[in-house]
């Protein structure tokens, strides 16, 4: 694991921007792993600007998003879905066929892990982007979580829904109980992973993740057995590390 320690959020962002930018001129089809949460929203602002000022161009770009909720539409404004869209895919030239968001329709659920698990398998990402949840979780693999994985229908954690309850109102009824994602097998096989994390509210996750035992207990621990795997932090998230 290479960690990288920045001032604070603008520059946890900044520098995880440079590492995308640096990949797309390097591979202008670059296949892209992408995270919502609010972590990658500042990379995502920096990758938007450097596209406005022509700096580099996304038309080649295909991109797999990470996970999905069930049990809302794609509509809902809290869909990732509708994160993506707004946060990034609106304001670039990406290909709307070159999008992958997990689908969520409750109609074909017996369906939905295994199609999406094609996709990846016919895919190996080029890098992979993460945030991680305060209970360890990278996508939604929550703890406990078997470690070779791949994608299925998750029951989401307590603890997750109501860390993600204040995009819901603050009302915890709101939020998804279930969701589709990535398996950490389907995560583990990126050629580059790069994790962006920020706050105190971090701090205790990333020093387990980074110093602790590889655990299904604490799935991003499984990060240290990765060959390129990168960790942009702040000072804040950073502070239990030394
Ligand atoms: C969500 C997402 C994860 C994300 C995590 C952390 O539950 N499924 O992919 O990494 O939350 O979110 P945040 O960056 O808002 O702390």
């Amino acid at each position: 694991m290479k960690i990288i320690i920045c001032k604070d959020y603008a520059e946890v962002s900044k520098k995880a921007a440079s590492v995308v930018i640096k990949e797309i001129k390097k591979n202008p089809e670059l296949k892209i792993g992408l995270a919502t949460g609010s972590s990658p929203i500042g990379l995502y602002k920096n990758l938007i600007e450097a596209y406005q000022k022509n700096k580099i161009s996304f038309k080649d770009v295909i991109s797999y998003n990470l996970d999905e909720y069930i049990g809302i539409d794609r509509s809902h404004p809290q869909s990732y879905y509708s994160f993506m869209h707004e946060n990034l895919f609106k304001h670039i030239d990406i290909k709307d066929d070159h999008i992958h968001i997990p689908d969520n329709d409750i109609s074909r659920i017996d369906h939905l892990a295994d199609d999406y698990n094609k996709v990846l398998h016919e895919n190996q990402l080029d890098i992979q982007i993460l945030g991680i949840g305060t209970n360890g979780h990278i996508g939604f693999n929550e703890p406990g979580t078997p470690l070779g994985n791949e994608t299925f229908i998750v029951t989401l954690d307590e603890q997750t829904r109501m860390d993600n309850s204040r995009f819901f109102n603050n009302n915890l009824d709101e939020v998804p109980k279930f969701a589709i994602t990535m398996g950490i097998k389907n995560i583990m096989y990126s050629k580059k992973i790069l994790l962006i994390a920020s706050g105190k509210e971090k701090a205790k996750v990333i020093h387990k993740m980074i110093k602790g035992k590889v655990s299904k207990s604490l799935p991003a621990s499984i990060l240290q057995l990765h060959p390129d795997c990168t960790i942009i932090i702040d000072e804040n998230a950073a502070s239990k590390l030394k």
